[in-house]
């Protein structure tokens, strides 16, 4: 992975922030993306640098924002020109019964874990070379209750990967789909994010399969 320029959305936290540890340590560039946790994006950022991603870029992007999306696409590509990997990962849940949904719950669920991703893939895929991750759930595949707009966001995000991927033939286009993952989202119960983080790592480097929208699901590979 050295060398190879991977974007990782929602790094200053949970998965994505483990999975920008991991590939730091193969050597990889990364450029990171934070929303509201400045400081943990900053500290992300440092250890990156400090576990081998010299060239680590670091940048505010809150994916419900269709000027801050396409501000980010200009500079990535103003700085790199091209990127291998897009990682989606970014994503917010609310995990109450549906009839306590505010309107905000909703829309700040489908505009992160689902508008926002297609939003961003399609501002990025120009300057994608090699390879497009999303990063569904278990809550993709499987209705859980009290999950009703999260798993209607992630069953959508494995329909857009399929379909992307059909249209998308020369990119490696997959999902991959923790199960309950000790972080903020789920109220830190869960396996450790590390795990996640060494599955995408293997999708990243060709070491799991990852081509035509597949579902890549981290319990049946660690
Ligand atoms: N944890 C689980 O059990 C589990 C299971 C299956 C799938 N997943 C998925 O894994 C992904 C990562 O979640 P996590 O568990 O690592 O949760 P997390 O620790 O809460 O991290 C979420 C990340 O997403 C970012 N984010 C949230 N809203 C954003 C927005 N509007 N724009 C840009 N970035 C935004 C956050 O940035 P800031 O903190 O900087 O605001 C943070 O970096 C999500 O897609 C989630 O659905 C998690």
């Amino acid at each position: 992975m050295k060398g190879q320029i991977i974007l990782i959305t929602g790094a200053s936290s949970g998965i994505g922030r483990e999975t920008a540890y991991r590939l730091a340590k193969a050597e990889a560039k990364l450029i990171l993306t934070y929303n509201r946790g400045k400081a943990r994006g900053e500290a992300a950022l440092k250890q990156c640098r400090k576990l081998g991603a010299a060239d680590t870029l670091l940048l505010q992007l809150d994916v419900m924002d269709n000027d801050a999306i396409a501000e980010a696409a200009r500079e990535v590509k103003k700085k790199f020109g091209a990127i291998d990997f897009l990682l989606n990962n970014a994503g917010v849940g609310v995990f109450i019964p549906f009839g306590k949904q505010t309107l905000k719950d909703i829309e700040r669920q489908i505009k992160t874990n689902f508008e926002g991703l297609i939003k961003v893939t399609r501002a990025f895929l120009p300057t994608v070379k090699k390879g497009i991750v999303n990063i569904a759930s278990a809550a993709g595949q499987e209705a859980y209750a009290n999950m009703s707009v999260y798993c209607g966001t992630k069953f959508g995000v494995r329909g857009f990967t399929q379909t992307i991927a059909l249209e998308y033939p020369r990119l490696k286009i997959c999902c991959v789909n923790p199960d309950e993952t000790a972080t903020r989202l789920s109220g830190f119960q869960g396996r450790p994010p590390a795990e996640v983080a060494e599955v995408i790592f293997r999708v990243v480097s060709g070491q799991v399969p990852c081509s035509g929208g597949n579902d890549v699901n981290v319990w049946e590979v660690i």
